[in-house]
């Protein structure tokens, strides 16, 4: 199975992303992640830092070049669930050239839908556990008291909505993309996290 999550920041795709992988034996794929880890390497360079330090999408031939090689690696050759990538239509492109030419092709582009002024606070108060990279949140999630918490460096409100601004203004315009090619699924993102998972995978077992 291939899939990718799409949906606004904090709508919830790598919370939902981590069940769904543990139950179909996939991996998860997330651009941010990558992104973070090679922040933390020290191997991204300034200018990208600061892009994402404001809010801002990366490159496409960035994301794109990231995406190429780890969908090639074994343990995604079963599939994978794509996390925060495509963002924009040229990596949409991108990835189905990159599949096409596999003989591969995606099962679904799945978008968590959750309404703006809810997004907010889930960002801000989301802390995730250096150790584990489990994802917590200060009031629906709390985090047990000997965890290793990290507040992400974009996670601060005025970041948070130029994050927002910039799902709206371009990467909202996949979701007429992925509709064209009839593998476009909306579920319903509020309410409980387990709720939200039943959805999922109702999403996922029900035939477009
Ligand atoms: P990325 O890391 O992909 O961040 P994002 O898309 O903004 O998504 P988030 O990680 O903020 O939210 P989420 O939907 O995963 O929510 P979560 O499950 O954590 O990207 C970061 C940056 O990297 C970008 O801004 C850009 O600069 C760059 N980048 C990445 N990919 C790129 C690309 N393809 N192209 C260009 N640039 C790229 O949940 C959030 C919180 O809510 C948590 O605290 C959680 O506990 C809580 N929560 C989850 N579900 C529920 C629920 N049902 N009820 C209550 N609380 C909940």
């Amino acid at each position: 199975m291939r899939l990718l999550f799409l949906g606004p920041p904090g709508a919830g795709k790598g919370t939902q992303a981590k069940v769904i992988c543990d139950k179909f034996k996939i991996p998860q794929i997330s651009t941010g992640d990558m992104l973070r880890a090679a922040k933390a390497a020290g191997k991204l360079p300034a200018e990208l830092v600061e892009k994402m330090g404001k809010g801002g999408l990366v490159p496409d031939d960035v994301v794109i070049g990231l995406i190429a090689d780890r969908t090639q690696a074994d343990d995604a050759k079963g599939g994978f669930l794509l996390d925060g990538f495509p963002r924009t239509v040229p990596q949409a492109e991108a990835l189905g050239a990159m599949l096409a030419g596999r003989q591969q092709k995606l099962d679904c582009a799945l978008v968590l839908e959750v309404p703006r002024e809810m997004l907010v606070e889930r960002a801000v108060l989301r802390r995730t556990d250096k150790r584990t990279g489990q994802i917590y949140h200060l009031k629906y999630k709390p985090p047990p008291p000997d965890a290793d918490l990290e507040h992400r460096a974009d996670d601060h409100e005025e970041i948070v909505k130029n994050r927002l601004d910039a799902y709206d203004k371009v990467t909202s315009e996949l979701m007429p993309y992925y509709d064209k090619l009839q593998i476009l699924k909306r579920v319903n993102g509020q309410g409980p996290v387990e709720e939200v998972t039943q959805r999922v995978l109702q999403a996922l077992e029900t035939k477009k």
